[in-house]
């Protein structure tokens, strides 16, 4: 049977001289989720946009969106994410110290949330809370930029946080982010993600990528 995978374009490669237009297009091609990647020049070294993107997002569609933020103190900046329409946010466990409360205050604003973990952190290091975690981002690239390429050693990790849900019998999604195109889309799912932000590769061809990611996966 053909697995249910998640598809969410990142806004980050679309035309922002179109953004409208562009969320449009990309729901009406079948994106199940809207990928939006806040960073600060801090934690990653550019910087993108805030909560006004968020809310312009919430206001042009009705995709679930899946808020990426790659900044630092992010305790700081939940609740207005939360109040600009975000339905999860997610949070780099490299940012906070506090990490099982920041989960927990997520889910207080009653919306999910979920933990990102770049390709140099270990996926064991989150399994002390992967029962409050309703989704882990596997990082695929080093986070700051798109368009680069996928980094392989990210499919073992992948492998071994799916053993670990398995194990626990918990409903956790596994997402990956960074370099996913139709080549490298069908490995991340045999591995075991079932989540695909893709930015690059979605955006160069938005009527057709989705569909092709789909029979990739
Ligand atoms: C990278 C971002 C990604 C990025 C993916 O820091 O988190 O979401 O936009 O872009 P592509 O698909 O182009 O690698
Ligand atoms: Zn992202």
């Amino acid at each position: 049977m053909k697995k249910n995978i998640i598809i969410a374009p990142s806004i980050l490669a679309a035309d922002f001289g179109h953004l409208s237009q562009e969320i449009q297009e990309v729901q009406a091609a079948g994106a199940d989720w809207l990928h939006i990647d806040v960073m600060d020049g801090k934690f990653v070294p550019p910087i993108t946009f805030g909560c006004n993107i968020v809310e312009l997002a919430r206001k042009n569609s009705k995709l679930f969106l899946d808020v990426h933020l790659m900044i630092e103190e992010p305790e700081k900046h939940i609740q207005a994410f939360q109040q600009a329409g975000s339905d999860r946010i997610i949070v780099h466990q490299e940012t906070t110290s506090h990490l099982h409360r920041l989960l927990g205050s997520i889910k207080n604003l009653g919306i999910s949330n979920g933990v990102a973990l770049n390709p140099a952190t270990s996926v064991e290091s989150i399994f002390p809370v992967l029962d409050v975690c309703d989704l882990v981002l596997v990082m695929t690239v080093n986070p700051g930029w798109g368009g680069q390429t996928f980094i392989d050693s990210s499919l073992a990790k992948i492998t071994a946080l799916r053993a670990e849900i398995e194990a626990r019998g918990l409903a956790t999604t596994i997402e990956v982010d960074g370099g996913i195109d139709d080549q490298t889309a069908g490995a991340c799912v045999a591995a075991g993600a079932n989540a695909l932000v893709s930015g690059t590769y979605i955006f160069k061809d938005k009527k057709n990528s989705i569909k092709r990611l789909r029979q990739a996966s």
